[in-house]
């Protein structure tokens, strides 16, 4: 594989894994504040994005390129609010979708059409990903400080099954 590729690759695997990291912070700060229904949505999606990671894990593996694990930086822990939170991870998951499309772009450039293909499935995962953090935005800004409305979304936040 092209070593620009490969090492992009290996950032994104870097990516997943702190993508997962941050859900998981978020996750524990509203189980704090009481919020056990979008903890458990984000517990859902950090485990979703662990599964991101493998697969560029089983990927790099599978054509042979080692994987280069590098540090994942600490996410931060305390989220004042969900709407915080949640903007946060709209804006992460829109960084997210960024850093795809610029993999797909280096794939097409250097010919890589296995990787090209790969990528593919990403590239609407994140369609998925930013539509689904931003109706969660939209909603809390409807919520606004009307805590009756805040638990009701709680609650639907809890019955997310994948
Ligand atoms: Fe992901
Ligand atoms: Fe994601």
């Amino acid at each position: 594989m092209d070593a620009r590729l490969q090492q992009a690759m290996n950032e994104q695997v870097r990516e997943e894994f702190f993508s997962a990291y941050l859900y998981l912070a978020m996750a524990t700060d509203m189980a704090l504040r009481g919020l056990s229904g979008f903890a458990a949505w984000l517990r859902i999606q950090a485990r979703e994005e662990v599964e991101h990671a493998m697969k560029f894990v089983n990927f790099l593996t599978d054509r042979g390129v080692p994987v280069a694990f590098q540090e994942i930086p600490a996410p931060r822990p305390d989220w004042d609010s969900p709407l915080t939170a949640f903007r946060k991870a709209h804006e992460h998951e829109r960084y997210i979708s960024e850093r795809i499309h610029d993999l797909v772009r280096l794939a097409r450039e250097v010919g890589d059409l296995a990787a090209e293909n790969f990528l593919q499935w990403f590239v609407e995962e994140q369609v998925e990903e930013e539509a689904l953090t931003g109706e969660v935005v939209a909603r809390l800004e409807l919520a606004g400080d009307h805590g009756p409305a805040l638990l009701m979304l709680d609650r639907e936040m809890a019955s997310r099954k994948d």
